[in-house]
C-alpha cells in the first residue's frame, strides 16, 4: 500500500524541515519526502492549505485498562488519540491493578494491539503505588516499559525517592514525578484562594506542588540523576525548574493546556469537570507559564488526559480529579500559543512530537524517510466549538466544553494506515 500526502505545509522540528513538501508513505514508512513527487500511489491526499507534523506523541495519559473500562479502554482511546493527532501515548500505571510487575506491562503491550494508537507503559516506580517498596525496575524495562512514575499521588518518602532514583538509572529508565505534598494538599479540592474561600470549599495549596518540586530538584541533584517533572501548574515551581537547569541539573517537565488556558475562576460554576490534580491556578500562573513556554523552559506539551463518567463527575466536591485531554491537546495549544502569536509551530511540534520520544528514548517524531509514517494532518485555520457529546472518548470530562478552538486535525496515520479522517 502506498500513499501520497500531496503539497502539505510540513513542519519537521526534528530535521528543522518546514516548507511545503510530498510525503510518500510506502507501507509503514515513510520513503520519500520531495517536492512533486509523481509517483503512482494507491491513495492520494490533497493536503494544500494543510499543515503536516509527524504524529504527536502524548507522554501523559490515564488509560484506565485494565480495571476501570467503563471510564475508557485501549480502543476509545486509541479513537480518541488519533482524533487528535496523537500517534502514541504514554500510560499511566494507576490502572486497577496497578503496572507494577513486568507481567502487567506485558499485559499491557500485549493488549494494546487492538488500539490505533501506539501504547508504552509507564511501570510503578513502588508496589502497588503504596510508596513503601520499590517495584523491579529492571525486569519492567526488560518488559517494555519507558518510565516509571506513581502519578496519581507522589512517592511521599524522600528516602525511597533517593533509591527509585538511584535504581532507574541503572535501569535504564526516566522518572516522571507526581510532586504534590499530601500533607500540605491534604483533602482540597480546588486550588486554594480567593475563590476557594468564596465557595467554601478546602484548597490545594501551591506550596503542597512546589515544595515538591524543590525536592526532587534536590534530589537530581545531589544524586546526579534525572527527573521529569510533570503537569507544572505554579509559576514557582517553573520558576525553580528554570533555575536548576540553568545550574546544570538535569531536570525536564511537561505543562498540560488546562494550565496555560484557565484559572481557577471556572469553578464558580461549581462544575467538576474542572476539576483535576494539580488544580487550575489563578491568571498570574497561567500568565507565567505561558511566557514560560515562550522562552522555551518547558520540554513537553501532555494532556493528562483523565477520564470519569458523568456520574463520578456529578458530584462538584466529591468526583474524583481529573480532565480528558487527548482530542483537544494540539487544537487548544493551537488557538491559546498559535494563533496569539506566542509561538511558532515548530516550537509546538518540538514540545509535542520531538521531546516526549527523546525523553522517553522511544526514538521517531521526524519526518525524514525511513521514519515510521505516523503522521498527523490539521487546518490550521479551521474553526470549531468543541461539543463534549462529539468527544470519542468514553468520558467526556472535558474542561474545555463550549471552547471557540482554531485549528483541527483532518488525517492521522500510523504505521502508513489512515486511522483516522475528519470527515
Ligand atoms: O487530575 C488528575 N487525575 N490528576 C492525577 O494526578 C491523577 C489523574 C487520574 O488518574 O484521574
Ligand atoms: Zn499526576
Amino acid at each position: 500500500m502506498t500513499t501520497l500526502l500531496k503539497n502539505g505545509h510540513i513542519v519537521d522540528s526534528k530535521n528543522n524541515r518546514e516548507g511545503v513538501f510530498d510525503i510518500l508513505v510506502e507501507g509503514r514508512f515513510i520513503s520519500t519526502v520531495a517536492k512533486d513527487i509523481s509517483v503512482p500511489a494507491d491513495k492520494v491526499v490533497d493536503c494544500s492549505g494543510l499543515t503536516v507534523i509527524p504524529g504527536i506523541c502524548d507522554m501523559h495519559v490515564h488509560l484506565r485498562d485494565p480495571g476501570q473500562t467503563h471510564k475508557e479502554d485501549f480502543v476509545t482511546a486509541g479513537e480518541a488519540a488519533v482524533a487528535g493527532g496523537v500517534t502514541a501515548v504514554m500510560c499511566m500505571p494507576n490502572t486497577v491493578p496497578p503496572t507494577d510487575t513486568p507481567e502487567r506491562v506485558r499485559d499491557i503491550i500485549r493488549r494494546s494491539e487492538t488500539s490505533k494508537v501506539k501504547i508504552y507503559p509507564c511501570a510503578a516506580i513502588t508496589v502497588g503505588q503504596n510508596g513503601l517498596e520499590l517495584c523491579d525496575f529492571e525486569a519492567m524495562k526488560q518488559a517494555g516499559a519507558v518510565a516509571v512514575s506513581d502519578d496519581g499521588k507522589p512517592v511521599e518518602n524522600a528516602r525511597l525517592m533517593m533509591e527509585a532514583m538511584i535504581r532507574a538509572r541503572l535501569a535504564g529508565l526516566k522518572i516522571i514525578s507526581h510532586c504534590e505534598d499530601t500533607d500540605i494538599s491534604g483533602d482540597g479540592i480546588m486550588n486554594e484562594g480567593a475563590v476557594s474561600a468564596k465557595l467554601g470549599v478546602s484548597g490545594i495549596s501551591r506550596t503542597s506542588e512546589n515544595i515538591m518540586t524543590m525536592r526532587e530538584i534536590c534530589l537530581a541533584n545531589d544524586l546526579k540523576a534525572h527527573i521529569h517533572i510533570a503537569h507544572v501548574s505554579t509559576k514557582e515551581a517553573i520558576k525553580y525548574i528554570n533555575m536548576a537547569v540553568n545550574l546544570g541539573i538535569m531536570v525536564t517537565c511537561e505543562t498540560a493546556p488546562h494550565y496555560f488556558t484557565l484559572t481557577d475562576e471556572e469553578l464558580l460554576k461549581r462544575d467538576a469537570d474542572y476539576r483535576m490534580n494539580p488544580p487550575l491556578r489563578v491568571f498570574d500562573d497561567v500568565l507565567e507559564i505561558t511566557k514560560a513556554l515562550c522562552n522555551d523552559m518547558f520540554d513537553c506539551i501532555a494532556s493528562d488526559h483523565a477520564p470519569h463518567t458523568e456520574r463520578e463527575k456529578a458530584d462538584f466536591e466529591t468526583a474524583p480529579f481529573g480532565v480528558v485531554g487527548l482530542e483537544t491537546l494540539l487544537p487548544v495549544t493551537l488557538t491559546r500559543l498559535y494563533h496569539t502569536g506566542k509561538l511558532p509551530v515548530s516550537k509546538i511540534v518540538r514540545m509535542m512530537c520531538v521531546n516526549p520520544r527523546r525523553i522517553l528514548g522511544m526514538g521517531g517524531g521526524g519526518l525524514e524517510p525511513g521514519s515510521p509514517a505516523d503522521i498527523a494532518v490539521f487546518d490550521l485555520n479551521e474553526n470549531w466549538t468543541l461539543n463534549p457529546d462529539k468527544l470519542r472518548s468514553k468520558s467526556k470530562n472535558t474542561c474545555f466544553k463550549g471552547m471557540k478552538l482554531k485549528g483541527r486535525v483532518k488525517y492521522t496515520l500510523v504505521n502508513g494506515a489512515i486511522v483516522y479522517e475528519d470527515k
